[in-house]
């Protein structure tokens, strides 16, 4: 494979299962050294990291919960002394519950505005302030197709996504001037742990595929790939961007299949 990202480091959040390891083994691949960020499955990141290192590539596990302020420092400064730089980050850490809103509690809120966006809020703002000095970089944040599709018993995740949406526009256009691109992934449905009980259960599997005019599930690595192509130069006019990663689920979201 060409090395697009010789010489680049990344850090990839919740890089320990799904899209986040495809996306670190991927970069690894293209010549990125990695930050596999994970914040309690260390097996997990441990597999990530030889993922990358047997191909060749160089790879560190980094612990952290992306919504603590403090550890979200201590994360990029561990990449940064390992590594001397900071070039591409990945928000990808994200969670998920399903609550009826009438009985979503305010800890179910607000535990998942944590780690998706305030997660990335901070992350952006410690990598950023490394990339600014270092000339410029690259974001990635991992949204979804509920940044557009609003989702019954969803609120607290499509809010958070939604939120993705205008933090990644703002943020581009703040940094336009200073060689930082901010872009955004929107996966639909992706055969990741995340989705383990809907892919288990024949009748939720089928569901889905329903919903996307494509007619079946994605794979962690069809988002990767289109991550480290934002990611490299090739996208190097591309900012404030969502590329929407989803069999075209977005496009019309009651699509019953067929012609
Ligand atoms: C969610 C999945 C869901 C998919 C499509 C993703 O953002 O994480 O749980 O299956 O969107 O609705």
């Amino acid at each position: 494979m060409k090395q697009r990202l010789e010489g680049k480091v990344a850090l990839v959040t919740g890089a320990s299962s799904g899209i986040g390891r495809a996306t670190a083994v991927r970069l690894g691949r293209e010549g990125a050294a990695v930050g596999v960020n994970y914040r309690s499955d260390k097996d997990g990141a441990q597999t990530s990291v030889q993922e990358i290192t047997e191909a060749g590539g160089r790879a560190i596990a980094v612990g952290g919960d992306v919504s603590k302020e403090d550890e979200v420092k201590e994360m990029v400064r561990a990449v940064v002394e390992e590594y001397g730089r900071l070039d591409i980050l990945v928000n990808n850490a994200g969670i998920e519950t399903e609550r009826p809103f009438l009985e979503m509690s305010l800890e179910d809120w607000e535990k998942v505005v944590a780690v998706n966006l305030t997660g990335a809020f901070l992350m952006c703002r410690e990598a950023m302030r490394v990339m600014v000095g270092n000339g410029g970089g690259v974001v990635v944040n991992m949204s979804s197709v509920h940044q557009r599709i609003p989702w019954p018993h969803f609120t607290h995740y499509a809010a958070t996504k939604g939120g993705l949406k205008m933090l990644t526009e703002t943020l581009a256009l703040e940094f336009a001037g200073r060689g930082v691109r901010v872009n955004a992934v929107a996966p639909g449905a992706i055969a990741t742990p995340i989705n383990r009980e809907k892919l288990d259960d024949p009748e939720q599997r089928a569901a889905m595929e329903k919903l996307v005019p494509w007619g079946r599930w994605g794979e962690p690595e069809e988002v990767a790939a289109c991550v480290a192509f934002l990611a490299s130069d090739e996208a190097s006019y591309v900012t404030g961007a969502t590329l929407f990663v989803d069999g075209g689920m977005a496009l019309y979201p009651s699509f019953e299949g067929g012609e």
